[in-house]
């Protein structure tokens, strides 16, 4: 995984977010890098509002850095 995250320049917002998310799936695959242990559990996590919005914090975070790091997209 070399120069995944060459930048965290966007050119708009709704890019901005998407990278938030790959952040966030980026950090569950280095954790857990066993696709089949993933897989297994992504059906839990995908069924569970408490982890749902778990998933929805997480990229919250990453989105208000990515944000930051491009001004708001007002530059
Ligand atoms: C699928 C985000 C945590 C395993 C997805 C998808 C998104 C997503 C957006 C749908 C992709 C698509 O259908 O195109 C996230 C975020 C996470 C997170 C933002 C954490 C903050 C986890 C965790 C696991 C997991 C903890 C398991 C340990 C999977 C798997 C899929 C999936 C196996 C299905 C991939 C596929 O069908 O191609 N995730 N996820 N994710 N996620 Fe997560």
């Amino acid at each position: 995984m070399t120069d995944w995250l060459p930048t965290l320049k966007t050119t708009t917002p709704e890019e901005g977010y998407n990278l938030a998310v790959k952040l966030a799936r980026v950090a569950v695959k280095l954790t857990q890098p066993d696709a089949e242990v993933r897989d297994r559990l992504r059906p839990e996590y995908a069924e569970n509002s408490g982890t749902l919005i778990a998933v929805s914090q997480v990229v919250a975070t990453h989105f208000a850095t990515v944000a930051a790091a491009n001004d708001y997209w007002q530059g």
